[in-house]
């Protein structure tokens, strides 16, 4: 097993929202993944930030859509259920969503999954620029 990269703290992690980061899959690819909030123990889970139906990212920034433990696709609106990642409706329905394993001690929560390297927090292009690089207006 790899060594346990700290992500956030638990804290961190809202209760009908997720906390978006960014590692580097087997392959070295840049992927997205959420920490979303579970009843289950140890209260937290990480997905693969994107749909099983289309490309279409649940966090794009704001945080997923999260309500009574599913996180909502906002493309077409399938719901997963955050604990299992299991889909039983819409246009996703029947698939399960990419897990990332981890870990909390002492309210933080790690990276354990050896197929991940921890990158940074945010998203893909966050780590990219600096603080203030980048515009939201583009022409
Ligand atoms: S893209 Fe998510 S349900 Fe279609």
């Amino acid at each position: 097993m790899s060594d346990a990269t700290p992500i956030a703290d638990r804290t961190e992690v809202p209760a009908s929202g997720s906390y978006r980061f960014t590692a580097a899959d087997a392959f070295g690819n840049e992927t997205e993944v959420i920490l979303v909030p579970c009843e289950e123990d140890p209260g937290v889970r990480a997905w693969v930030n994107n749909c099983t139906h289309e490309d279409q990212r649940f966090d794009t920034g704001r945080g997923a859509a999260i309500r009574d433990g599913e996180i909502i696709c906002p493309r077409h609106g399938s719901m997963f259920d955050a604990c299992s990642g299991e889909c039983d409706n819409g246009q996703a329905s029947g698939t399960a969503l990419p897990g990332v394993d981890i870990a909390v001690e002492d309210d933080t929560v790690l990276l354990t999954d050896e197929h991940y390297e921890y990158l940074h927090d945010g998203g893909v292009n966050d780590g990219d620029d600096g603080p203030g690089s980048t515009s939201h207006i583009s022409f």
